[in-house]
């Protein structure tokens, strides 16, 4: 259920929507297609939930295979064309984004790091709706929820054993993804709906 709290931002930024449309996009607003932000949350809270359960699944098959170090060179062949995987069905781009990006494909652009910085000092876990020329964005949290996630983000040396801190150097020489702690905002699921 959406509170009264978050009825007035969510209103709000329909509005803003609906006034900053350029003429293509108030035509498929009038065409009948009206936005319904509870929908877009759903909708969001659905795509970021089957994709987190896909990666992690495969993470900890790769795990259990053969450690972090193959886990690690699984997610750089394969995390991005699986995040992607879904993004046909909802004719959406599915993306995580971090300011201690480890693939600079995953760097902040455009609202993000605003964004970041707002629900880091709000410490709010609830996704939000924003309008990034004229394209609906939905942004959730994402945290460091989980031990396994500190055997590759937590601190080198201590979570990170050295032979998992060989691969992911190699195989990300900028990587700025280390030193969180459990708990720790990690970066943001971003999901960027498509028009027709
Ligand atoms: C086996 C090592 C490993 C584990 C365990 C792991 N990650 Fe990662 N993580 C990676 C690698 C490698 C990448 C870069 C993937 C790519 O190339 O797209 C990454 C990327 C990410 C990104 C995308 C942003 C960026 O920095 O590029 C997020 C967000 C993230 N991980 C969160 C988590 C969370 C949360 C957990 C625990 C549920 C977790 N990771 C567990 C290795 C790991």
């Amino acid at each position: 259920m959406i509170n009264f709290k978050t009825r007035i931002p969510i209103l709000l930024l329909v509005i803003l929507f609906t006034v900053s449309c350029n003429p293509k996009q108030q035509k498929t607003v009038d065409t009948g297609k009206v936005i319904d932000t509870a929908y877009i949350l759903k909708l969001g809270d659905t795509i970021t939930n089957s994709v987190q359960k896909l990666l992690l699944a495969n993470v900890m098959t790769a795990m259990s295979d053969g450690g972090p170090v193959n886990a690690v060179s699984f997610c750089n062949i394969h995390a991005i064309s699986l995040t992607d995987s879904l993004a046909g069905n909802y004719n959406c781009m599915i993306q995580r984004v971090s300011d201690k990006y480890r693939n600079p494909a995953n760097k902040l652009t455009g609202k993000d790091a605003e964004i970041l910085a707002n629900l880091s000092s709000s410490k709010s876990v609830k996704p939000v709706i924003v309008n990034e020329n004229g394209r609906l964005v939905y942004y959730k949290p994402i945290k460091i929820a989980m031990p396994a996630c500190m055997k590759c983000h937590g601190q080198a040396g201590k979570e990170i054993d050295a032979k998992t801190m060989e691969i992911i150097s190699q195989k990300y020489p900028d990587d700025l993804a280390t030193g969180y702690k459990e708990g720790d905002l990690r970066g943001l699921w971003k999901i960027t709906f498509l028009e027709e």
